[in-house]
């Protein structure tokens, strides 16, 4: 008889952005008629740079050739493409990473949800509230909690981030092994300083714990005091994994590019206390699982860092954060209470009421499609997610049919 692996069965019916899609279809049903603004999913929604598109051309026209065409290439990825991601993005910011430490990858969500299998599942795992569901979910799936009990999972530490803390979660009062932080925050948009984030570095090394450091959003960061990357903080090499995506930063989510930081130095234990490189249990679960991002793609991720595609890269960044501290304005303005929207994509705003019904309000009253906080956990009940994710006039539409529909 095959049986299943009922950890499955605790988790919530659909994944998060599943279930906001299915519901603005059905709306959507029921009344054609009506002209949807999605600024719900953080998909972005502008071309990709030139400068990629004409690297994946002359890649696609390599692959057409008998004498350049590639077959395999290397799982952990090209060293092209490596060895511009640590210069650009790690050693130009005084941050000591080496390209035989960055994991390319189809994306910073599997990557999140694949790393929890090299540990054990009796480890306590604290994420914080609200989370992207990604991190609870892959945690669930593996039977590191129990049920879902009142808008949370049993045996996983959530770590409150509200106003009163300004939305950085203090250190857990209990001892915890695996640490989930994102900065600047998906859904709440909050940024993180190099002194806060040394607290939790130091926390993880007294501890012998580990950090997983989704730094997806790092490329809206227009504040250069704060940290881009956590290896910009002492002593984060033994305790850190660092993820990154070219998704928002260089509109790749159709195109698939990401990577994964796990320095050398990086520590976990086996069960007898002995220490274990977590760099080269990843490199063999990558070469065991994974074949590698495909060769065009990664030569229109490396024209990311050429002069042109910077300059490209950083114009697109720059409209989405218009979008977003326009909403920050246009909701600020209505009364209500926000955070992010300037080193973020993302707007986090207290509605002051149900997040699913003022996501049913919004979606049934302006035609605006938002996320509401409640799917992120506890903490999001009241709070609804505004992406910038969208043309100027788009935004601006959306924030005019919201005018109205609460006034
Ligand atoms: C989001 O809207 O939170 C993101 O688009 C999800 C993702 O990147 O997977």
């Amino acid at each position: 008889m095959i049986r299943i692996n009922e950890h499955f069965l605790k988790l919530q019916a659909s994944y998060l952005f599943a279930n906001i899609a299915k519901r603005v279809e059905e709306y959507q049903v029921r009344h054609p008629e009506k002209e949807m603004i999605r600024l719900g999913i953080g998909d972005v929604t502008h071309a990709l740079p030139p400068a990629c598109i004409a690297a994946l051309h002359q890649a696609v026209d390599e692959m057409a050739r008998e004498d350049a065409f590639r077959g395999y290439g290397p799982e952990q990825g090209y060293a092209f493409l490596r060895e511009a991601i640590a210069r650009h993005d790690f050693q130009s910011r005084g941050a000591d990473v080496d390209a035989d430490e960055i994991f390319v990858s189809d994306g910073a969500k599997c990557d999140t949800g694949n790393i929890q299998e090299l540990f054990a599942t009796d480890i306590r795992v604290a994420v914080p509230d609200p989370v992207y569901p990604v991190y609870v979910d892959t945690n669930v799936m593996a039977g590191r909690t129990g049920l879902y009990q009142d808008g949370g999972y049993e045996g996983l530490v959530y770590l409150a981030c509200t106003e009163a803390n300004g939305y950085i979660p203090q250190l857990p009062a209990e001892p915890v092994d695996l640490i989930y932080l994102c900065f600047p925050n998906n859904p709440t948009g909050a940024t993180i300083t190099r002194e806060q984030l040394q607290t939790w570095v130091d926390y993880a090394r007294a501890h012998k714990a580990l950090i997983l450091y989704d730094a997806a959003y790092e490329a809206f960061i227009r504040d250069d005091r704060l940290p881009r990357s956590i290896y910009e903080v002492a002593g984060a090499r033994e305790v850190a994994i660092e993820f990154r995506s070219f998704s928002k930063t260089a509109g790749f989510t159709g195109t698939r590019c990401a990577y994964t930081v796990v320095p050398k130095a990086c520590t976990a234990y086996g069960h007898d206390g002995r220490p274990v490189a977590v760099r080269d249990l990843w490199n063999r679960r990558h070469a065991t699982k994974f074949n590698g991002v495909s060769y065009p793609v990664q030569r229109a991720a490396e024209a990311v860092y050429s002069p042109e595609g910077q300059a490209q890269v950083k114009q697109l960044a720059d409209g989405y954060l218009k979008n977003a501290a326009f909403v920050r304005r246009a909701f600020s303005a209505m009364g209500f209470d926000c955070v992010g929207g300037d080193n973020s994509p993302y707007v986090w705003i207290n509605g002051r009421r149900d997040s699913w019904a003022f996501f049913d309000l919004l979606l049934d009253k302006a035609g605006v499609v938002c996320t509401p906080g409640a799917g992120f956990g506890r903490c999001g009940q009241t709070y609804i997610r505004i992406s910038g994710f969208n043309s100027f006039a788009n935004v601006q539409k959306a924030m005019t049919r919201i005018q109205a529909a609460l006034q």
